[in-house]
């Protein structure tokens, strides 16, 4: 059994952050993370993923929450923090891996307009990709598939109502067989 990934996704924004915060949610469940977390105010979003889960299959869960700094306040295991201000993954991923088992969550937060100064304070590791400004969903991405070592790739996901064949041209998408 891998230790359990949680991505909480902080500082959404009503109107503004909705399509990133699903893209947040869906690149969470497609790299590898087993559970999404989502302020409240994003609870439509919370369905979207949900929608996409039932479809082309799990196990992801998708959760909202009142309080999203409680999650992080009251975090049992470990915290990874994605920011542009801290240390280059290509030094931490080792030791994040390592400090990882299934007893030993990670929580990895993502962030949208300005992260509260506590979460830098409580993460284990302020973890950048590169030290550019970018994205949360392209952070997302870089640090989940260091994290796997790329085995997140051939992840198999289960109870798909469909599935995507790969093709080098054109789109087939099947049912499962049983
Ligand atoms: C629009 S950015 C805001 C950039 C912000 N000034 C920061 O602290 O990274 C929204 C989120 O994208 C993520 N992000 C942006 N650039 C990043 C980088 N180079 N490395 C890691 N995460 C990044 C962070 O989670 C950030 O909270």
């Amino acid at each position: 059994m891998e230790p359990e990934i949680t991505v909480l996704r902080l500082g959404h924004r009503p109107g503004r952050d909705e399509r990133i915060t699903t893209h947040v949610g869906l690149t969470a469940r497609a790299l590898g993370a087993d559970r999404v977390i989502f302020a409240g105010d994003a609870a439509s979003r919370a369905d979207t993923v949900q929608d996409i889960t039932d479809r082309f299959g799990g196990p992801f869960d998708v959760e909202t929450t009142e309080s999203p700094l409680g999650v992080v306040r009251n975090w049992d295991g470990k915290i990874a923090h994605l920011t542009m201000y801290g240390l280059p993954i290509q030094e931490a991923e080792t030791e994040i891996r390592a400090a990882l088992d299934t007893e030993t969550p990670l929580l990895v937060v993502v962030g949208a307009e300005k992260v509260p100064f506590a979460v830098y304070e409580r993460a284990d590791w302020n973890v950048a990709v590169t030290n550019q400004p970018h994205s949360e969903i392209a952070s997302l991405a870089v640090f989940l598939d260091r994290l796997f070592e790329g085995t997140e790739l051939t992840k198999e996901f289960e109870n798909a109502e469909r599935i995507v064949v790969p093709k080098e041209t054109g789109k087939l998408v099947k049912e499962p067989e049983n």
